[in-house]
């Protein structure tokens, strides 16, 4: 291929794939399967290492994020970034239009009414067409420029088309869709991470990461709303702003009314009150803004905020009602919630009988009771809270509510015992055999990366949990084609069959996962804590599933962890340990004077066995603690019944031996690959991996080898540059 070509083709997958995210992730109409889109991104991934001049910062490989940064730059904005005056009755919106009458000396002022997005302020500057920078709104003057994470925006073009003028400043809203908050939501939850409080806060989150590559991984989304600095065209109205938008691909906002008498924008902001609820996404008022670009330039702004332009709060629906009950539900992820039974009301044109209540620590702080009379609140599309007590209603037999003792410490579902995570406000239950978490746990069991089990998705997996075809993930490997061909996955009145090819797929995948390689049962296990490289490392240090309870190795990491924080939280010198008394310091010291030595006999014993700090205490206590509970060890007596002994095929606890026999030259080396190769990435991943190699997206002088396919320019490149060796795929052959 000639520089000519390759330049083409990089700009024509380039196009293409462009195209398909947008097909994807704003149309939610794909044409291609996502095998189709991957060798398309893969494709262009090859060219544009091998021509490394013609690959652009706005290529659509570059979504997924790039190396993290240390800190945020700052970038003046050429034109102010303002805020917007809010109004709250619809006598403001009166004021409003007759301050508009008024100024522009017309009866009749064209208006665009549109939804008011709940999200983060950003501004992106398009040079030639091209993502030049992304600013947030910051001070007004100046912003963060967080280029880097808003290219990961799927649904946000990256280049424009022919028609963009020279320099074009789009502003708008990030924000994130309601459904995938909750399931981004459920995911941290199930990786025991911090949950954010709402889609806003999440986005902000977000975007203060400094890793491009986690924000890739979060679903946010961007609409524009607005114009800044524009060179090259004349823009006449908001409305031809709007249509320009639509041409250059860029999300605009969905619905919008024209009116042009205070009478219609009042009408257009009633019925956007009841049309936002079905956005999924998170609003929480109408922007009126006047059309034309020339009038907004005669009334100009104040310090604050554009007079052209006013923002209709919505107020989030109140209604008093009586508090009966309070009950307890058990979450997909073990999480006790509590629940308020009212009296029901109409909220926000729905009937609410049920209301969160969030957790103990909500109910201690507003002080809720049974028969109290509370003030409950519908926010936009968000579950029916309770915000307040009418105090002055309270009953006398009014009764506090404790959670611990109204489960009397067991789980509702399961009777196992409940805890409260360290650092956690909720209350969990931990038994994995619970049948609350079991579809949750089927559906991690049976996914790709685990023991990847075709057929069994989302809808498959609750229907077969909850009509009880399998109650503990082991009743997977038992099921019969017969059972699952006449298996309903639809409703009563509905019905639709899973059938016989369905279910003799998964009866099929479901016998050779029995031997998937140990890794891939302890991810898939969803053991709180446990991840992927955990898991991957865990299995390095035993055998087989069965030596993990009395693995030495493994509770010596527990052990040092444990001793660890412990020092870290209770440390001899800091204003925490001035507070002590002479007893209580004495004690802490003793703790400390035997913590230390052991702390430090356990590395070196640990220093032969080189554990990545992937495996960790707290993964080390999580793992031991499940196998060594009642229900991990009922699972394991199961197991060897069924005769599935799943085993590791990286078993390799002292790499240094290993090396040092030349048993292999693979096990502890770490490897980077590039290139096409012979078989998926993947595959030549896991063989790696499995003979205790490790494997690195990103060259470094710690690399032992670089793997190199056909293509693989700047990773060759760079592979040479740090001395690395570089190997062909019958070079790893030979080592493995
Ligand atoms: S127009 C000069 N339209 O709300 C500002 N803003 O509270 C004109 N916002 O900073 C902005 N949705 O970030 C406009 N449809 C919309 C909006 C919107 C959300 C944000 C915007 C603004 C903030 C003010």
């Amino acid at each position: 291929m000639n520089p000519d070509e390759a330049r083409t083709e990089i700009a024509r997958l380039s196009a293409e794939l462009e195209h398909h995210n947008r097909l994807y992730y704003e149309e939610a109409a794909p044409e291609i399967s996502d095998a189709d889109y991957d060798k398309l991104f893969r494709d262009l991934e090859l060219l544009e290492a091998a021509w490394p001049d013609f690959a652009s910062p706005n290529s659509p490989t570059k979504r997924v994020g790039g190396k993290p940064i240390d800190g945020f730059e700052q970038q003046a904005h050429v034109v102010r970034m303002l805020s917007i005056d809010d109004v709250f009755s619809e006598s403001e919106v009166h004021d409003f239009f007759n301050r508009m009458v008024k100024n522009l000396g017309e009866s009749k002022i064209p208006m665009i009414i549109e939804p008011k997005i709940d999200g983060v302020a950003a501004s992106l500057i398009y040079r030639d067409g091209e993502l030049e920078a992304a600013i947030t709104r910051g001070d007004g003057t100046t912003g963060d420029v967080i280029t880097e994470n808003v290219r990961t925006i799927r649904s946000l073009p990256l280049r424009l088309g022919p028609q963009a003028p020279a320099v074009l400043e789009v502003r708008g809203e990030i924000y994130m869709p309601n459904d995938a908050f909750a399931q981004m939501n459920v995911e941290r939850d199930e990786e025991g991470l911090q949950v954010f409080a709402n889609p806003r806060n999440a986005t902000a989150g977000t975007l203060k990461l400094l890793d491009s590559r986690e924000v890739a991984k979060r679903p946010l989304a961007f609409i524009a709303h607005g114009f800044g600095q524009v060179e090259g065209l004349e823009i006449e109205s908001f409305s031809s702003y709007r249509e320009l938008l639509k041409e250059l691909k860029l999300p605009t906002n969905d619905p919008v009314w024209h009116a042009d008498g205070v009478e219609d924008v009042i009408k257009a902001i009633r019925k956007l009150d009841v049309e936002r609820h079905n956005l999924g996404y998170g609003t929480d008022g109408a922007v009126v803004k006047v059309d034309s670009i020339a009038a907004q330039a005669r009334l100009g702004a104040t310090a604050r905020a554009p007079r052209w332009a006013m923002a209709y709060k919505y107020p989030p629906e109140q209604k008093e009602t009586v508090l009966h009950d309070i009950t307890i539900q058990v979450g997909r992820t073990g999480t006790l919630t509590p629940v308020a039974e009212l009296e029901p009301v109409l909220v926000s044109g729905t009937t609410v009988r049920r209301a969160t209540l969030h957790n103990q620590d909500e109910i201690d702080r507003k002080d809720v009771r049974i028969h109290d009379t509370v003030v409950i609140e519908k926010a936009g599309e968000i579950i029916p809270a309770v915000v307040k007590v009418v105090l002055a209603k309270r009953p006398t037999h009014a009764v506090p509510f404790n959670l611990y003792d109204y489960v009397d410490g067991k789980c509702p579902r399961c009777e196992s015992p409940i805890v409260q995570p360290e650092g956690f406000v909720a209350w969990k239950c931990m038994n994995f055999s619970c049948p609350a978490q079991a579809s949750n746990r089927l559906k991690q069991f049976v996914s790709r990366k685990a023991l990847d089990i075709d057929g069994v998705g989302g809808k498959v997996a609750e229907k077969l949990v909850e009509r009880g075809l399998i109650e503990d993930i082991l009743d997977i490997f038992e099921l019969h084609v017969d059972q699952l061909a006449d298996f309903n996955i639809g409703t009563a009145a509905e019905p639709r069959m899973l059938g016989e090819k369905n279910g003799t797929k998964i009866v099929e995948t479901a016998k050779r996962a029995r031997n998937a390689p140990l890794a891939k049962w302890l991810y898939g296990l969803g053991i709180p804590q446990v991840g992927e490289s955990a898991a991957l490392e865990a299995s390095r240090l035993v055998k087989d599933i069965f030596e993990i309870p009395e693995s030495e190795i493994i509770a010596m990491i527990r052990e040092k962890g444990e001793k660890e924080t412990w020092l870290k939280d209770n440390p001899l010198r800091s204003s925490k340990a001035s507070d002590l008394s002479v007893d209580e310091f004495a004690e802490r010291k003793a703790t400390s004077e035997a913590y230390k030595p052991r702390v430090k006999e356990l590395t070196e014993q640990l220093a032969a066995y080189s554990v990545s700090p992937e495996l960790g205490g707290v993964a080390s206590a999580s793992l031991l603690g499940y196998f060594q509970s009642d229900s991990g060890q009922a699972m394991l007596s199961r197991m060897k019944e069924m005769g599935i002994c799943p085993t590791s095929t990286n078993y390799l606890p002292e790499p240094a031996k290993a090396t040092e026999s030349g048993a292999s030259g693979v096990a502890g080396k770490t490897f980077v690959i590039t290139g096409t190769l012979s078989a998926p990435r993947n595959e030549i991943k896991d063989r790696i991996q499995n003979a205790g190699g490790k494997v690195s997206g990103s060259i470094s002088s710690k690399t032992d080898y670089l793997l190199s396919g056909e293509g693989g320019g700047s990773k060759r490149d760079k592979a040479e540059t740090l001395g690395v060796t570089i190997i062909s795929e019958a070079d790893l052959d030979e080592l493995l």
